[in-house]
């Protein structure tokens, strides 16, 4: 049996469903993300997981059990917060407390784990400190450590990175996925940010309007999108429009107007007319001043249109004689070379014929 099962979920604010049928279940022990664009219903949900807010219609289950009708601080479910809400005129550790106190746990327990609270979020020996005397990253730890400190099987996060810049960042989903592991609590965590979610995840669930459009690990999620919405909000996807043309043995030829036929692997179902689109990710895109003879591979001519140079790699944006503009990525790998090509060159766009995968309209 799943930890927490959400059955056919809806929340709607007058016409408007946030939260539109949604079904998923999450297994103990899961690194769980919803991740969506802002407005696409991810607090809404997360709120009535932890209780704030109640669904129109559905169920949500936690081992089993119906939680509707069972009021947030009675929910094995904690929940830590993009602003930290820690009490400013508290310590560090009386604000880790602060949860058990209320529980009226015995005091000299409540010191117990204050400390081992501390040590998960590796901040033994700030106890004495304000949240003014913390810097970002360490508020957000002792928010974690006082979400924790109960005991939750649930602990609930939204957005909680948001607020730091990109280094600390990085750093903090290190520690949280480090601790998820040592507390072994299941996370259900809330970003919409797509390296984070999967760079943290062990299952995403990428939202869109209120709907779940898949349910996968990252590698799936990244390599497999299954629509284009999905393809298109998960990093950087060439997304090229077209109809099966021929189906020859184990690919097919794509008419994709402005580029021309493109060679690609079979999707289950192909019939010729079939309409779709091929994602294309840029990092499989070679580009090269020469033409290959690889026959696996599609190759355009073009020229550099734009280029943005990001250190250690390049975005070459290339339009093709058609007028169809691809985006490809080159690792400036070769020493003391920044680029490759300039805006103007003429260039040779190739990928492989199983690089790219097919969504039906
Ligand atoms: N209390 C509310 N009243 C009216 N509309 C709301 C309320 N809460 C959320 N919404 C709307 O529901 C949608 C989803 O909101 P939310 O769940 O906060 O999105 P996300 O967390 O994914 O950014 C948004 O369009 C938001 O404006
Ligand atoms: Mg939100």
């Amino acid at each position: 049996m799943a930890l927490l099962e959400i059955r056919n979920v809806s929340r709607r604010f007058g016409d408007f469903a946030a939260v539109d049928n949604i079904s998923l279940s999450i297994e103990a022990g899961e690194f769980f993300t919803l991740l969506g664009p802002s407005g696409c219903g991810k607090t809404t949900l997360l709120r009535m997981i932890a209780g704030f807010d109640l669904p129109d219609s559905g169920q949500i289950l936690l081992d089993g059990v119906d939680l509707v009708g069972i009021p947030p601080e009675q929910r094995p479910v904690c929940t830590v917060f993009q602003n930290y809400a820690l009490f400013p005129h508290m310590t560090v550790s009386a604000n880790i407390a602060f949860p058990l106190k209320m529980a009226k746990v015995p005091a000299d327990q409540i010191r117990t784990r204050v400390e081992e609270a501390l040590e998960d979020v590796r901040l033994t020996g700030f106890a004495a400190r304000f949240p003014h005397e913390l810097s970002g990253g360490q508020r957000q730890r002792v928010a974690v450590a006082r979400a924790l400190v109960s005991r939750p099987k649930l602990l609930l996060l939204d957005e909680p990175l948001s607020a730091l810049d990109a280094k600390l960042r990085e750093q903090m989903q290190i520690e949280l996925i480090n601790l998820q592991k040592e507390v072994d609590i299941t996370f259900v965590y809330v970003t919409h940010d797509q390296g984070e979610a999967l760079a943290l995840s062990h299952r995403i669930a990428v939202m869109n309007r209120g709907n779940v459009e898949q349910l996968d690990e990252p590698s799936r999620i990244y390599s497999y999108p299954r629509t284009r919405f999905v393809a298109d909000f998960i990093g950087t996807c060439n997304l090229l429009d077209g109809a099966i043309a021929s189906v020859d043995g184990a690919s097919m030829k794509l008419d994709v107007p402005g580029l021309g036929l493109v060679k690609s692997a079979l999707p289950s179902e192909a019939a010729v007319g079939r309409k779709g689109t091929l994602a294309l990710r840029p990092e499989k895109i070679h580009i090269s001043a020469e033409i290959s003879t690889d026959t696996a591979e599609n190759h355009f001519k073009g020229f550099v249109k734009e280029l943005l140079y990001l250190g250690d790699v390049t975005v070459y944006i290339v339009q093709t004689e058609g007028g169809t503009t691809i985006e490809a990525l080159l690792a400036n790998s070769a020493a003391g070379r920044a680029k490759f090509f300039e805006v103007g060159d003429m260039v040779d766009i190739a990928w492989q014929f199983d690089a790219g995968h097919f969504l039906y309209e």
